[in-house]
C-alpha cells in the first residue's frame, strides 16, 4: 500500500481527517508520517494523539531551501515515503523536492481553482463577495497552486453566512474530498 507523508504548517485538522478515513477503510493509502515546518503547530499535538510519528523540520536552521528539503528527502527516505499529502502546507515546495517526488505531490486549496489562488483564499471569497468558491485537489508543480486538478466541488456560498460559517462548510467539504481525491491517484497508481 502507497505509504504517504502529510507536511503541515498549522492546526492540522486535514492531516486528522486523513487519518481517521484510513482507519475507517475509506482511504486507500497509509498515512505513516507528519512533517511540519512550525514548531508550534497544533497538528503535531494531533499526531501524538492519533500516534502517527511527527518530524519537526525546522526551514531557519538550513542556509538554503535545497539543504532544507535534502533534509526533508533524507527523512522521507528512512520511512520509505512513496508520496506527499500537503494539508496546510504554508510553503512553496522547492525544486529539489518535486525533482524527487516528481508527480506524488499533492496539495489541497480551499477554493475552486484557478479561482483565487494563493493565500486566504476564503476570506477572499467571503469579502468579494463570491456566489461560489469550493475546494480543490491538485498536483504540485513549479507554480502556486496551478499543478494539473486531480478533482475539485463547487460550493454555492449563501448570502447569510459569516465568515466562520464559511469556513466550517470549506473544512466539511475538505475532509469529504481529500479522501476521495487521493483515492483517483492510488487507485490508479502501482506503488
Ligand atoms: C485548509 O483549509 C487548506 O485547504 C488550506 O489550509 C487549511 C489547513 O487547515 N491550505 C491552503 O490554503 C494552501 N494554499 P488544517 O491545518 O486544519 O488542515
Amino acid at each position: 500500500m502507497v505509504k504517504v507523508a502529510v507536511f503541515a504548517s498549522g492546526n492540522g485538522s486535514n492531516f486528522e481527517n486523513l487519518v481517521k478515513k484510513k482507519r475507517e477503510g475509506l482511504l486507500k493509502g497509509d498515512i505513516v508520517l507528519l512533517i511540519v515546518d512550525k514548531k508550534e503547530a497544533y497538528a503535531l499535538k494531533r499526531a501524538k494523539k492519533l500516534g502517527i510519528e511527527s518530524v519537526f523540520i525546522d526551514p531557519k536552521s538550513f542556509l538554503s531551501k535545497e539543504e532544507y528539503e535534502k533534509e526533508i528527502i533524507a527523512t522521507l527516505k528512512k520511512k520509505d515515503i512513496d508520496f506527499i499529502a500537503l494539508a496546510g502546507y504554508m510553503r512553496i515546495v522547492g525544486e529539489t523536492l518535486l525533482k524527487e517526488y516528481e508527480g506524488r505531490i499533492v496539495n489541497i486549496h480551499p477554493s475552486y481553482l484557478p479561482e483565487l489562488k494563493g493565500k486566504d483564499s476564503i476570506k477572499r471569497a467571503f469579502e468579494t463577495k463570491k456566489d461560489f468558491t469550493g475546494v480543490t485537489i491538485h498536483f504540485v508543480d513549479r507554480g502556486v497552486d496551478t499543478g494539473k486538478i486531480i478533482y475539485q466541488e463547487k460550493l454555492v456560498i449563501d448570502k447569510k453566512w459569516t465568515l466562520e460559517e464559511l469556513e466550517k462548510k470549506i473544512h466539511e467539504l475538505e475532509y469529504e474530498i481529500y479522501p476521495k481525491g487521493l483515492n483517483l491517484i492510488f487507485d490508479k497508481e502501482s506503488y
